[in-house]
């Protein structure tokens, strides 16, 4: 299968520089929410999360709202569901993975918290599965009939086995952003796995800093080794 690539230009993150962008994270959640959210969850990230995206409390309980969690109807003890609230989790939509596989040809869609960190250079892979989607080449077919891809299965070059069950989820004009951002399905790919990368490693930007100060520390550190050997020495031939 082909090798991922990230958007042009790259992300923001990137490099030990690199920063999250916190008008792409918000439009990648809303990606996410509109698009990604009808399959799968987040299940390793709470609403409240969210504030480190820039949103406000009564944000938050206003995103956290639009989801249905799982819960208990008090009179009757059934299974039922309710708002969520910004300790909620972001939930499946699925009532179990029965009903998963039900909805996606026997496929499970995964939760996606770490998917960045799963594959390998995983916000390139997002990025490239989302807007790789194409039709079989001709000459593989033609090659090698029985590689054709089976009915309920989709093509894509940068899955590992070629074939999946989930279909092309984005194309353009999909998703209305307010920031003047184009609707285009690159921007919307590119967007959701700068955000998927968030979910997956929150604390990128404080680890870089940490690397940058300890570098920054040891060069110092350094100096003062030397100087002090050449100091305590200085007598000894
Ligand atoms: C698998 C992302 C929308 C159903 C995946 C994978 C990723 C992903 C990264 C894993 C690929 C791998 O294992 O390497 C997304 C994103 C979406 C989105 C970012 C929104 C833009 C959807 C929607 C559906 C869906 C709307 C259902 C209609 C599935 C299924 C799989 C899958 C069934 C498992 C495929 C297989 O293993 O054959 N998705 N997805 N996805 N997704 Fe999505």
């Amino acid at each position: 299968h082909k090798h991922a690539h990230a958007p042009e230009g790259g992300f923001s993150f990137e490099g030990a520089f690199g920063k999250y962008d916190n008008r792409q994270l918000q439009r990648g959640l809303q990606v996410y929410k509109e698009v990604c959210a009808a399959c799968h969850s987040l299940r390793l990230v709470s609403f409240r999360d969210l504030a480190a995206l820039g949103y406000s409390e009564g944000q938050v309980k206003t995103i956290a709202a639009g989801f249905q969690v799982p819960s208990i109807n008090p009179e009757t003890g059934e299974p039922a569901t309710r708002d969520g609230i910004p300790s909620d989790r972001f939930p499946s939509p699925y009532a179990n993975d029965v009903a998963a596989r039900a909805a996606n040809n026997n496929a499970i869609p995964p939760d996606l918290s770490l998917m960045a960190k799963a594959r390998a250079n995983g916000s390139a892979y997002i990025y490239s599965l989302l807007t790789g989607y194409q039709d079989q080449p001709a000459e593989l077919l033609k090659k090698f009939p029985e590689a054709k891809t089976p009915e309920g299965l989709h093509y894509n070059p940068y899955f590992h086995t070629l074939n999946l069950a989930m279909a092309p989820p984005l194309s353009d004009g999909q998703v209305t952003y307010t920031d003047g951002t184009a609707a285009t399905k690159a921007n919307y790919a590119a967007d959701v796995a700068a955000f998927l990368t968030w979910t997956a490693e929150p604390k990128m930007q404080v680890r870089k800093s940490w690397g940058l100060g300890t570098l920054i520390f040891l060069l110092i550190f350094s100096f003062l080794a030397y100087g002090a050997k050449k100091q305590i020495w200085r007598n000894v031939k």
